[in-house]
């Protein structure tokens, strides 16, 4: 259920870093500032933190880094593969937004970065649902991800991708699960969260959703 790209990121892992580094021109904007972006996430995360879409662990370990504790969850083998190398001290299991190991305790805060747009509506519905059962009082969702204010916007990015000749960037736009702003708040005000998001570069957008007390 919404893995339907495991094998693509098993064959991504290996150069995933290079294109977040900003070495394939095609995703550069999507992934710009992108150890800027992951920061600022791991800044906002409080402990202990469950992660999804964990992928090189470049997100774990800046939190890690922060003495805090992190439960990974990443459907690809490949890219857990490299996470574990990478971010030794972390627990990274095999799982994803719908289906991972089962946490005895509450947690403070749930991250991500860059995958929450692999699930379809009915998926992320579903995933918030779990969210909120899984965070403790005052807990919070932190994720970062792309999204589209409208569909005017989603069409102006695809064809600005076009022009630019990054044919696969734009087919990405048209048949990933990308979100709309509102659609998403709605998402998580449905569930009540409080939520609040903010604009980081040209696709990437920080999604902050409060759980009350
Ligand atoms: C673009 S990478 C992002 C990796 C990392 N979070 C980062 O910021 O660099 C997307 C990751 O989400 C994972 N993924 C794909 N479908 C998923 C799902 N349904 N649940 C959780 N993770 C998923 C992929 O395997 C991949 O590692």
């Amino acid at each position: 259920m919404g893995i339907e790209f495991v094998d693509l990121f098993d064959q991504w892992a290996s150069s995933y870093d290079e294109t977040v580094s900003g070495h394939d021109p095609e995703y550069r904007e999507v992934f710009e500032g992108y150890e800027e972006m992951l920061q600022q996430l791991a800044d906002l995360s409080i402990s202990p933190v469950m992660e999804f879409g964990v992928g090189t662990a470049n997100l774990t370990r800046k939190i890690i880094d922060q003495h805090k504790v992190v439960f990974g969850i990443e459907p690809s083998k490949e890219m857990r593969r490299i996470a574990n190398v990478k971010c030794p001290e972390a627990a990274i299991y095999s799982g994803d937004f719908l289906q991972y190991p089962s946490l005895m305790t509450p947690v403070s805060s749930i991250v991500s970065s860059f995958a929450f747009h692999h699930l379809t509506k009915e998926e992320k519905e579903q995933a918030i649902e779990r969210f909120f059962h899984q965070l403790e009082p005052n807990g919070q969702v932190v994720f970062i991800d792309t999204l589209f204010k409208n569909e005017t916007h989603k069409q102006q990015l695809i064809m600005e991708a076009e022009k630019q000749g990054f044919l696969n960037l734009a087919q990405d736009l048209q048949e990933e699960y990308y979100p709309y702003l509102e659609e998403l708040k709605e998402m998580f005000l449905q569930q009540g969260f409080e939520v609040s998001c903010k604009q980081l570069n040209k696709y990437a957008w920080l999604i902050q959703a409060k759980k009350g007390e």
